[in-house]
């Protein structure tokens, strides 16, 4: 997939059979993805061959660490990695890495924060397009590169429900993109008001989800409405995609806009390819907690799943993301009035 690179190619990156020791291409000019490979941490061996540093210890992980109310159930794993770096892919060609107005803040100087950054692949791409703006991303789960990486990228291991560990008034830009299977419905609000505390006046906060459900799927509606209601029993709320806009403006953010994009699953091309291989690829990664809603044995699971993959392809189906973002007020009138 153009841009991003799979598992297997970042370790064979990591162990130097790849390119020169870095896990992306190493031309520092190539705005697809490339880093440096002056910033990649490796140590020489006496024959002079490169091995592997620290890098990729996340690579064996694939447990998140147990936190108070982390309601996330997608277990870090290489596949869920390599899924993510498609599902980037997936939504840059749908909606671009950014709204192009947020670009007037992106001078140099400036900061941005992703929040649940996950591997890190749009802070990465980011913030080799903005090489003089510094990105900090953070993550429950630690599958971002820990020193291949652009030197303006930092990550951090939290749990974003717990606050975010920044000042007020710090970034000009905060991202959050996909993060809905793991936010409670009551906690949405709270996350988009730290969202709005730690953003300089006059940032912006951009979101982005999707809603589970698939339109016009066949025989695989039901399994689909299954799916929902298990996020709702669960405390989340499947539906919050599009609702972020409407939030967005109660928590104080003013120019709030939306975007919708519908995304094909298995026809219509390449995006239809991209999305029936996340929707599959998601659905068998969330198995310990989506067999309990399906309707054969366990040991049936996967091909249960690849038939409902079936389905929304030969239906043509579609599912719907997203994008809703807005701008803090350079006055906040609502703490000056309190002020007063
Ligand atoms: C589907 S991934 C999306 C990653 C990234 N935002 C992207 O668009 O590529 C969701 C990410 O949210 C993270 N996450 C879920 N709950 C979290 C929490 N409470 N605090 C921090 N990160 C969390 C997961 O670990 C995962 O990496």
């Amino acid at each position: 997939m153009g841009g991003s690179m799979s598992t297997e190619e970042r370790k064979r990156s990591a162990s130097g059979n790849g390119n020169g020791g870095s896990s992306r291409k190493s031309d520092p000019n190539d705005s697809g993805g490339s880093v440096s490979s002056s910033n990649v941490s490796r140590s020489q061996t006496s024959d002079n061959s490169i091995t592997p540093a620290h890098d990729f210890e996340w690579l064996q992980r694939n447990k998140l660490p147990k936190s108070h109310g982390v309601a996330y159930f997608l277990p870090p794993t290489d596949k869920e990695v390599d899924r993510y770096q498609m599902q980037h892919e997936l939504l840059c060609i749908a909606f671009g890495k950014y709204s192009p107005h947020i670009a007037e803040v992106l001078t140099p100087g400036a900061k941005v924060l992703d929040v649940g950054c996950g591997s890190g692949e749009w802070m990465c791409e980011m913030a080799i397009e903005f090489a003089k703006v510094d990105f900090v991303g953070i993550d429950i789960a630690n599958i971002f590169p820990i020193s291949v990486k652009p030197n303006n990228c930092q990550f951090k291991l939290g749990n974003v429900l717990d606050g975010l560990p920044f000042p007020d008034d710090s970034f000009e830009f905060v991202h959050i993109r996909v993060m809905a299977l793991g936010i409670k419905t009551e906690r949405w609000p709270e996350l988009l008001r730290e969202g709005f505390r730690v953003l300089k006046p006059g940032g912006h906060l951009q979101v982005m989800e999707a809603d589970p459900m698939v339109y016009n799927c066949g025989n695989a509606k039901q399994w689909f409405k299954g799916v929902c209601e298990m996020l709702a029993a669960r405390g989340l709320d499947p539906f919050v995609g599009p609702k972020l806009h409407v939030l967005l403006s109660e928590v104080g953010f003013t120019s709030v806009y939306r975007k919708t994009r519908s995304i094909p699953i298995g026809w219509c091309g390449y995006v239809g390819k991209l999305m029936l291989d996340n929707t599959v690829t998601a659905a068998k990664a969330g198995k310990a907690t989506l067999s309990g809603i399906t309707p054969v044995p366990v040991n049936e699971y996967d091909q249960y799943i690849d038939s409902i993959g079936r389905a929304c392809a030969n239906s043509n189906a579609y599912c719907n993301f997203y994008s809703s973002w807005g701008k803090k007020p350079l006055l906040n009138l609502a703490s000056s009035a309190s002020n007063s």
